[in-house]
């Protein structure tokens, strides 16, 4: 019997839940979604007939579906999935994995509490470069990662003028938490360390000036809120010793956008990367996965070669959703760490807002 899956928020992502989903032999058999555009436009785009205005709607009519994955604005990510584990059923959010860490603490008690998987959309984990790092990580040829760079940095891609992406009680900030899967990836490469302290500083320009608009067509909401930062860089030490350094941006006068995490390891460093190109992922884009050695006496760059994958795991992150739920793989991410991870989050606005370190409390 394959898993029944219904779908929380028909916007923009869902076209990557539903195709990984399905690539993994899950049914997605509803949608839920206020808007009744949206709920059309799924209908149609994806093939599913049954959409239902909320929630609960959808599980009264369909109490077959096993899993849930909420694709929403983040300030819904917290309530909705503590109210489908609540209900029993498995949770798959989409990143990032709430407003803030309290909200993950309640949804990380909540999984716990019904004994259902809850895992976060941290594609960047599942792309194939992450992948091949984190096994040569695991065989020990790395050493021990003194410090970590992780890099998100665009040129012109604020989301649109007023929406909820740049309106911080529904998004909770700008590309801090919006790009924060290098952060996250980064971490995971260090073996998530805990976060004692961090060191901040946010920038709030271009935030009303079309000419760093990224190119996705989000549409200008009239009237709306433009109240998040568009860069931040910050410093985060932990009690392991280690340390990283973080830059993140919409809109800053960087070369080209950049996603990036590099390490130095005590046998080896690395590095993922993609920088994009002029048009996106156009044949000037640079996909990077390199380990950095001494082998025989000589400095060695290795390149290690992997399929290229434009989703950039997403694909593969809802597959592992469904292999997890069929006790065929393991998840991607732990509640536990996605916790840590907005804890220095918190930590980063908090540091940003005062000018001064901040202590990282989990
Ligand atoms: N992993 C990634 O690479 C990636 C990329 C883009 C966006 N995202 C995340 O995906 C989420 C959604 O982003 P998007 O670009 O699809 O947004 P979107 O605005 O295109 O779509 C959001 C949808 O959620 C619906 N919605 C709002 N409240 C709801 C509720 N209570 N119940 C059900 N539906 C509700 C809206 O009507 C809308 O149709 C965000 O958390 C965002 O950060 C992740």
């Amino acid at each position: 019997m394959s898993i029944k899956i219904g779908i929380i928020g028909a916007g923009g992502m869902a076209r990557y839940h539903v195709a990984g989903f399905r690539s993994a032999g899950a049914e997605v058999l509803a949608f839920c979604d206020p808007s009744p555009e949206a709920r059309k436009r799924a209908a149609d785009t994806f093939g599913v007939a049954e959409t239902y205005a909320s929630l609960p709607e959808m599980l009264k009519a369909r109490p077959e579906i096993e899993a849930v994955s909420i694709i929403t604005p983040n300030k819904f990510h917290s309530p909705l999935a503590v109210e489908a584990l609540a209900a029993g059923r498995h949770v798959f959010c989409e990143k990032p994995p709430a407003l803030n860490a309290a909200e993950v603490g309640r949804m990380k008690a909540a999984a716990e509490a019904s004994g259902r998987h809850l895992v976060f959309d941290f594609n960047n984990r599942a792309r194939p470069e992450s992948q091949a790092m984190m096994e040569y990580i695991k065989s020990g040829e790395v050493g021990h990662i003194n410090s970590a760079r992780a890099v998100w940095s665009r040129r012109s891609g604020i989301p649109g003028f007023g929406g909820w992406f740049t309106t911080k009680k529904l998004s909770g900030g700008g590309p801090v938490i919006d790009l924060l899967h290098m952060l996250d990836l980064a971490l995971w490469f260090m073996g998530y360390p805990e976060a004692t302290w961090v060191l901040a500083g946010a920038f709030h320009d271009f935030m009303d000036n079309p000419g760093f608009k990224g190119p996705w067509g989000i549409p200008d909401v009239k009237g709306g809120k433009t109240d998040v930062e568009s860069a931040c860089h910050g410093f985060v030490s932990f009690a392991t010793g280690q340390v990283l350094s973080l830059q993140s941006s919409w809109a800053e006068f960087v070369e080209r956008e950049t996603v990036s995490v590099t390490f130095q390891g005590q046998q080896a460093g690395g590095c993922v990367e993609r920088l994009f190109g002029v048009d996106g992922l156009d044949e000037t884009s640079v996909d990077r996965c390199e380990l950095y050695t001494l082998e025989h006496g000589r400095h060695v760059n290795r390149r290690i070669v992997v399929p290229a994958d434009e989703s950039m795991g997403r694909l593969s992150a809802a597959a592992n959703f469904v292999k997890l739920i069929r006790g065929e793989a393991e998840a991607l991410n732990r509640p536990i760490e996605a916790l840590r991870l907005m804890a220095i989050v918190d930590a980063l606005y908090a540091s940003a807002a005062s000018g001064a370190p901040a202590k990282v409390s989990v």
